[in-house]
C-alpha cells in the first residue's frame, strides 16, 4: 500500500507519542502496543508526516520530529530521534487555542505564543495542507479550541482532506459539520479519542458488566489527575463543558435507562504538576447486589497518559484512509463508535468493536490472488 501524509494541528504531548511511534514501528518492525499491526493493509510506518500547525514559538519553524521534545511537552521520550520526514510545524491561526493563564511566563509550563499565529488565517492553513500533499487531519488542540477546531474541519473541507478529530469539541458528531463532510465526499472520524486502556474504556466495561450480572449501580464517580499541559489547561473550567458531557456520555450510554446526574460525576479533577504526563485515575462504584445488599468497587489505574491515545489514533487515521479511497462522506460512525468517546451513534464496546471490524473487511483491498 501507499503512504498515508498527515498532518497535525497542535503539537503538544499527544503528537510527541504519535510521531515517536511511527519511526519506532517503522524501524522495529514490533506489534507491540497495536489493536491492528496491518489496517487493510497498512502497516503504523505507512503513516508520514505531512506538516504540523502549533502556536508556540519555540516549536514553530522546526521539523516536527524535534519541535516534539520543545517544552511545555512532557511525554515519555521512547523514540528520541524520530525520522525526519521533511515535515515543518508551520504558524496555526491563534483562535482560542490557548487558555489565559497558560500564557503567563510564571508558568512553567506556559506557552509561548508567537506573533505570526495572530496574523495567520484559514486561507494559510488550506495551501500549506495543498502544498504539502497531506490526505487526513488530526485535530489535537487544547480543550475548549470551539473556534480553533472549526477552522482545521473547514480547512479540511477546503482542501479536500480527510479528518480524525481527537478533542471534545463536537464535529463528527454535529449533525450539520457531518452533513458537510458527506456532502464534500469526506471521511471525518471523531469526537474525542478513546485511550487504548484508559479511564473511559474501564469504567464503561465494568459498569455494563454490573449491569449485565443484575447489580443495581447506586452511583459512581471517575477522578482523573496528571501533570501534563492537558490537565493544566483543564484547569479553567470554562473551558471543559463539552469534556465534561463527552467523558460521562461514554459512560452512562453503557447503562440502560442512563443514569442521573446527581449520581454520576467524571471528569478531569486536578492538575498535579509532578507526575508530568503519568495520568492517574479513581473509580469507584456504589451498587446492590442479591438481596439488595450493599457491594463497593475502587479501582485505580496508572497510565501514560498520551502514547495511550496514540495507540488509537493510528488505527483512526488509516480507517480516515480507506475512507478517503472508497469515498466514504461524512462521520464513519462505526470506527468513531469503537475509537472515539463522543461518536454520532454510541454503541457498547463489544458490538463497536465487531461493527469497526466488519467495516474494516469491508472496505481493505482484495488480497491479490
Ligand atoms: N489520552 C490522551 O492524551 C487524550 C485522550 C483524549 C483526548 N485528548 C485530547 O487531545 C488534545 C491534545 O492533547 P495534548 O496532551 O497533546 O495537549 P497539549 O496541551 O500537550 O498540546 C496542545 C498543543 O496545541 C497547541 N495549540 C494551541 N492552540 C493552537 C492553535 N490554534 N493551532 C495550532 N496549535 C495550537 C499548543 O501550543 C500545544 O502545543 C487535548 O484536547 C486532549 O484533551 C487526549
Amino acid at each position: 500500500m501507499s503512504e498515508i501524509r498527515i498532518a497535525i494541528a497542535g503539537v503538544g504531548n499527544c503528537a510527541s507519542s504519535l510521531v515517536q511511534g511511527l519511526s519506532f514501528y517503522r524501524q522495529s518492525g514490533e506489534a507491540v502496543g497495536l489493536m491492528h499491526p496491518d489496517l487493510g493493509g497498512y502497516s503504523v510506518g505507512d503513516i508520514h508526516l505531512a506538516c504540523a500547525f502549533d502556536v508556540d514559538k519555540r516549536k514553530i519553524g522546526q521539523p516536527v520530529g524535534q519541535a516534539i521534545f520543545t517544552v511545555p511537552n512532557n511525554a515519555r521520550v521512547f523514540f528520541p530521534q524520530p525520522e525526519d520526514d521533511g515535515a515543518l510545524v508551520h504558524a496555526g491561526p491563534l483562535g482560542d487555542g490557548v487558555a489565559a493563564h497558560l500564557t503567563a511566563p510564571d508558568e512553567s509550563q506556559h506557552v509561548e505564543v508567537a506573533e505570526k499565529s495572530r496574523q495567520t488565517d484559514l486561507a494559510d492553513v488550506v495551501n500549506i495542507l495543498r502544498r504539502t500533499g497531506a490526505q487526513v487531519l488530526l485535530n489535537y488542540l487544547p480543550v475548549g479550541s470551539q473556534q480553533g477546531s472549526e477552522v482545521y474541519a473547514q480547512a479540511c473541507l477546503e482542501a479536500h482532506i480527510a479528518m480524525v478529530n481527537c478533542i471534545p469539541v463536537f464535529i463528527a458528531s454535529d449533525a450539520q459539520w457531518s452533513r458537510r463532510f458527506a456532502d464534500a465526499g469526506l471521511p471525518i472520524i471523531g469526537d474525542d479519542v478513546k485511550s487504548q486502556f484508559g479511564a473511559t474504556i474501564v469504567h464503561r466495561l465494568l459498569m455494563a458488566l454490573a449491569q449485565q450480572r443484575g447489580i443495581t449501580i447506586d452511583s459512581s464517580y471517575q477522578l482523573n489527575v496528571g501533570g501534563n499541559n492537558d490537565f493544566l489547561n483543564m484547569l479553567e473550567r470554562g473551558r471543559l463543558k463539552n469534556k465534561k458531557i463527552s467523558k460521562t456520555e461514554a459512560v452512562t450510554s453503557q447503562i440502560v435507562g442512563g443514569m442521573d446526574e446527581e449520581h454520576i460525576h467524571i471528569g478531569p479533577s486536578d492538575y498535579i504538576r509532578f507526575l508530568h504526563d503519568n495520568k492517574v485515575c479513581y473509580v469507584r462504584m456504589n451498587a446492590r447486589g442479591f438481596g439488595g445488599l450493599p457491594m463497593e468497587l475502587d479501582l485505580k489505574l496508572s497510565v501514560e497518559d498520551s502514547p495511550n491515545s496514540a495507540g488509537v489514533v493510528v488505527d483512526a487515521i488509516r480507517c480516515a484512509a480507506l475512507g478517503l479511497q472508497h469515498k466514504c462522506g461524512g462521520a464513519l460512525t462505526e470506527v468513531s463508535a469503537a475509537l472515539m468517546k463522543h461518536p454520532p451513534r454510541q454503541m457498547s464496546d463489544p458490538d463497536a468493536a465487531a461493527a469497526m471490524e466488519s467495516w474494516i473487511v469491508r472496505h481493505a483491498p482484495a488480497p491479490a490472488s
